[in-house]
């Protein structure tokens, strides 16, 4: 049995997609009611399936029990409703990737919730400065970049805007182990760490196989092989999405001008051709 406390507080998750609903399933699965907000009932359905698929893996082992796992699915409640997101203590975003749809958000939010509901948002590499700044709260805007798949991977990167107060710093961390994660901060800058430090080496491996250099079997093999790292940087970039990376690179070339971070004409051609990885059954490989 899981020994947990279940909170009176509401977390509001928005964007019911890989990562939204990853999130509001660790959330529930901590004992948070969730309200989870998308623009459509289908994308809502279509996260909901997503955790009873991730949960029912976890019965399936033991792990969990046939009960707990109602109980998690029963915290959850779903809208395309923006206010039914009103009362919650902390609000996360994991909308597209997109500055103008996040900044639209992040105005409506500030609108919608009390003025000491801490908005976070799960971006790859968009501003927290620039998000805080649509908000009469910069103080209460932070970035809670959870990894890909969120049920599985332990780092939040926790991201401090140029206005983001200590408090909300504290109360995001203390938020994160609530979740069984591990929270490490850094200061706002185009990619954070994670993707600065990632996004270059696909970036990279794309241009080896755009040049012949050898095959997409060989560059993931040589990564996994000689690096040890779990995924090859062209499986990797499959399972991200193609046009998430894609949008990265973008934001570290626009962010530092600098044109060592460049996309790939390969990895912008797949994007044109919607070939985005697995989420749409092909991109370096097909699924
Ligand atoms: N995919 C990854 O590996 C990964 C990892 C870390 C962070 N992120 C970041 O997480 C965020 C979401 O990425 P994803 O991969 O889950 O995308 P996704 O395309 O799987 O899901 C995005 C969801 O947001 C919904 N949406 C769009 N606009 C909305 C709005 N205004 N209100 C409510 N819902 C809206 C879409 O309908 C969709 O269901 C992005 O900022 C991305 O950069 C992605």
């Amino acid at each position: 049995m899981e020994n947990l406390e279940v909170m009176s507080e509401t977390t509001g998750v928005i964007g019911a997609g890989t990562m939204g609903n990853g999130i509001a399933q660790v959330a529930a699965r901590a004992g948070y009611s969730v309200a989870m907000c998308d623009v459509q009932d289908e994308f809502l359905q279509r996260g909901m399936n997503a955790i009873d698929k991730s949960l029912q893996r976890d019965v399936d082992k033991g792990r969990l029990s046939a009960e707990e796992k109602a109980a998690i699915i029963g915290r959850i409640k779903t809208t395309t409703e923006l206010g039914a997101l009103s009362d919650a203590s902390l609000v996360i975003e994991a909308v597209t990737e997109d500055l103008n749809v996040k900044t639209d958000l992040f105005k409506a939010l500030d609108q919608i919730t009390s003025l000491e509901t801490i908005l976070a948002s799960n971006t790859s590499s968009i501003s927290i400065t620039r998000l805080g700044a649509a908000t009469n709260r910069p103080d209460k805007v932070i970035g809670m970049h959870f990894m890909n798949p969120v049920p599985v991977m332990k780092l939040v990167e926790v991201i401090r805007g140029i206005a983001t107060s200590n408090e909300t710093y504290e109360r995001v961390r203390s938020l994160t182990e609530k979740l069984g994660k591990t929270a490490l901060d850094c200061n706002d800058s185009p990619g954070f760490v994670s993707n600065r430090v990632l996004m270059p080496m696909i970036n990279e491996a794309i241009f080896t196989l755009y040049e012949g250099v050898a095959t997409r079997e060989n560059i993931d093999g040589i990564v996994k092989l000689g690096m040890n790292h779990p995924m090859g940087p062209l499986e990797l970039a499959d399972f991200i999405g193609l046009d998430v990376c894609l949008a990265i690179l973008n934001v570290l070339y626009d962010g530092f001008g600098d044109p060592k971070y460049r996309a790939c004409p390969l990895l912008k051609r797949y994007v044109d051709a919607g070939w985005l990885g697995r989420k749409t059954g092909r991109g370096f490989y097909e699924y």
